[in-house]
């Protein structure tokens, strides 16, 4: 007999304290806490034919786009298969979009959790998939828009409603809605201290409005609410060394880097991509980051054939121009290549962004600025083709303006700084950027 979870949303196994467990499992996705996929395991193991437990966790593999957990994934996902005649009309929808991932089709993959998400406006498992989905894919308005649509359908007094604050927040805030994601993620917080993405998602307002002494003010004083347990920590790290770095407070930003953002040893693609972009910004700014260049570049070297996810490749290809490493370049740009002739999502990303983002950086490293320019100045209109966030991608107009000033091109220059001040003021970064740029030739054309 079927049974509901607790949002009521209907479950085709008959097992309600299996349901119950599964609930208690999502809880700890959405507020990003402790070890889901450890603790879904145990559930399977005692109920290995709970369609949705294995939808779960092939979901929970998949938005982490790593290739390092796609054979997992794909077990998850045949297991999932071959429960779907057993399964109802919203489960099959959770397993039509794993199957989809699987087969490299994230847009589609989105899609079903979308759909999912309309037809039953409380599945809240579903939203969160669309809306990491919607995140990778560089969907910003559907970020806010995906959640907007539900919104009629939650009150605070369904389970979970800071969750749905938390993502809104964020999709308001990469749509340029600050006010208002800082009111709602601000809300979520005050209502869950441990929901990693609502702190996120004012923590993003913050970056993006260069509020930055505030910001690593937030994230100090909520850390002991989210950091216990949070196995998203060491990207609320990176945002706190990303602000350390923003008031000139190197010393700061690479201690967050050696004991927190390190913690987990790289283990995952999600950490070596904060790894290596915040040692993109140190560098490029002219700090020296001791070995870690070559620490990072190590670790990314063992994934130089995955041309699974071009914003990963990107970030690696930054590691090995960090750590000059030229045979490793090498062997990035020709993944990226094979990738963009392939097919699925990661070929579009590839093609469009990947490829010469890869070029571009390693133009970079081999000090042919003007090249560098070429390659990534496009990239600056359709960067979130390969998904991210803004603060992400922003590595894009950090690389353009320091390539123009090493070039010595002030026409170049004062455009990419005038850009940068437009959004951040008082940022001593962009400052520093307008000093260096203030004292070249003006006659250069661009
Ligand atoms: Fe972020």
């Amino acid at each position: 007999m079927s049974k509901f979870d607790k949002r009521g949303n209907p479950v085709s196994y008959g097992v309600q304290t299996a349901v119950d467990s599964l609930d208690r499992v999502c809880d700890m996705l959405h507020a990003y806490q402790a070890d889901p996929l450890a603790e879904v395991d145990k559930i399977i193991a005692d109920h290995p034919d709970f369609a949705m437990a294995h939808a779960f966790r092939a979901g929970a593999l998949a938005t982490a786009t790593d290739k390092a957990f796609a054979p997992e994934m794909i077990k998850s996902v045949q297991a999932a298969e071959a429960l779907a005649p057993k399964a109802n009309e919203r489960e099959r929808t959770h397993i039509a979009a794993v199957c989809a991932w699987r087969d490299g089709e994230w847009e589609k993959a989105a899609e079903h959790w979308g759909r999912a998400s309309i037809a039953w406006p409380r599945d809240l498992l579903a939203l969160q998939y669309a809306h990491l989905s919607d995140f990778s894919l560089g969907y910003s308005h559907m970020l806010r828009d995906r959640i907007a649509r539900v919104l009629p359908h939650w009150n605070r007094g369904v389970p979970g409603y800071g969750f749905i604050e938390g993502m809104y927040a964020f999709g308001l805030e990469e749509s340029g809605d600050y006010a208002q994601a800082e009111a709602r993620g601000r809300e979520a917080v005050a209502l869950n201290r441990q929901d990693g993405w609502a702190v996120h998602a004012v923590t993003h307002v913050l970056e993006m409005q260069g509020r930055a002494i505030e910001g690593a003010d937030f994230l100090a004083k909520g850390a002991d609410g989210w950091a216990p347990n949070s196995m998203f920590a060491f990207h609320l790290w990176w945002h706190q060394a990303l602000f350390h770095l923003d008031s000139n407070d190197v010393a700061s930003a690479l201690t967050l880097f050696d004991e927190k953002i390190s913690a987990g040893g790289f283990a995952q693609a999600l950490e070596l991509l904060d790894g290596s972009s915040l040692l993109w910004r140190l560098s490029l700014l002219g700090h020296d980051v001791g070995d870690r260049w070559n620490d990072i570049s190590g670790k990314w070297e063992s994934r130089v054939d995955d041309g699974y996810y071009a914003f990963n490749d990107v970030n690696a290809m930054m590691a090995f121009v960090g750590a000059g490493n030229g045979s490793a370049q090498k062997r990035q740009i020709e993944t990226v290549r094979r990738a963009a002739a392939g097919t699925g999502t990661n070929a579009m990303m590839s093609r469009e962004v990947g490829l010469p983002a890869c070029e571009g950086l390693a133009a970079f490293g081999r000090g042919d600025y003007s090249k560098a320019i070429e390659l990534l100045l496009p990239l600056r209109a359709k960067a979130n083709r390969f998904g991210g966030s803004h603060a992400q991608r922003d590595m894009f107009s950090w690389t353009l303006t320091e390539a123009a000033i090493r070039l010595g091109n002030r026409v170049l220059a004062d455009t990419f700084v005038a850009e940068r001040l437009s959004w951040k003021p008082e940022s001593p970064v962009n400052r520093a950027w307008a000093m260096r740029a203030g004292k070249l030739e003006p006659k250069q054309a661009a």
